[in-house]
């Protein structure tokens, strides 16, 4: 099909859209720029209270359809059933997006040792990381794959981060204190890099993959978006960033929107970077 116009280009009604981690940070925002270029959202993520609130959010913003279903990305079980949901309810599946991760925002409760040194790094945290950022992004690319081979069409798009293209830079976390607790201290762990390397290859994998059945994959990678992180370290990862500054969480929507539509009709298996300059140099 070829669309000439700028707006039918990025059209997204009566799209389906699975957007997984919906009630985060950024998934909110993928959502909001979802929904406003027409698509009905499902709102997958493992709070199940706050997408149900979220979804009101956008359908009465919006007036598309928002489905709130309570998903373990990690969990294959728990999966299934969502897309299984979604198929009952919707009959197609057009777009998904791999957002949820394990990211670690609180105090030193929740934290238990997600910012431990490599040399001490628990094997638990680190194999929970995989099991959410990575086998997450396998296991879901696989169920709603079959539905999207099923319907010869499809978009994915799989949400990596700079530090899964380049290692991060440590000097920026030099003495600097979590927001949340003050006794401790943060930084990027390698189970986050290397998931989100991780999913740059197997956006790569399966964009060859199915490339005869119509479906485009393609990954996001944001650099850092600016959440209430401390002076301290908002300035040591501004003066790092070439453009000077954090990322405002309204900046990924354009990128989302883009490679949910047929803007990218000609991309797959492509990583676009948005990260202010940040792997530039
Ligand atoms: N915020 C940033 O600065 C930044 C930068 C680069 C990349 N990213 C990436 O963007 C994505 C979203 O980041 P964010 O800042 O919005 O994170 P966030 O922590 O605000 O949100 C993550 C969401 O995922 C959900 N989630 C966690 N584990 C899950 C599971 N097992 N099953 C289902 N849902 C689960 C959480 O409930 C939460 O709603 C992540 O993939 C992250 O790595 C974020």
């Amino acid at each position: 099909m070829e669309v000439n116009s700028a707006s039918a280009l990025f059209d997204l009604s009566g799209k389906i859209a699975i957007l997984t981690g919906a009630c985060g940070l950024l998934g909110q925002e993928h959502a909001h720029v979802l929904a406003e270029a027409g698509a009905n959202v499902v709102l997958a993520d493992l709070q199940l209270e706050k997408s149900q609130s979220f979804a009101q959010d956008i359908t009465n913003q919006w007036g598309v359809e928002a489905f709130p279903v309570e998903v373990n990305v990690s969990d294959k079980t728990s999966v299934e059933r969502m897309v299984q949901r979604v198929r009952e309810k919707f009959g197609q599946i057009d777009i998904l997006i791999n957002n949820a991760a394990l990211t670690v925002k609180g105090g030193s409760e929740q934290v238990k040792g997600y910012f431990s040194d490599f040399e001490d790094y628990p094997l638990d945290i680190w194999q929970q990381a995989l099991d959410v950022n990575l086998t997450g992004t396998f296991l879901c690319s696989q169920a709603v794959g079959k539905q999207m081979v099923q319907q010869n069409s499809g978009i994915i798009i799989n949400i990596s981060s700079t530090y899964g293209v380049v290692a991060p830079d440590q000097r920026i976390y030099e003495n600097v204190r979590s927001p949340y607790d003050p006794t401790i201290t943060f930084n990027t762990p390698a189970s986050y890099s290397v998931t989100k390397g991780a999913i740059i290859s197997l956006t790569r994998y399966l964009a060859t993959y199915w490339a005869g059945k119509n479906i485009r994959v393609n990954a996001l990678t944001p650099g850092g978006v600016y959440d209430d992180h401390g002076e301290e370290f908002v300035k040591n990862y501004s003066y790092r960033t070439p453009m000077g500054r954090m990322a405002n969480k309204t900046e990924y929507r354009g990128a989302i929107l883009f490679l949910a539509s047929e803007a990218s009709s000609y991309m797959t298996g492509a990583n676009l970077i948005a990260d202010g300059g940040w792997t530039a140099w």
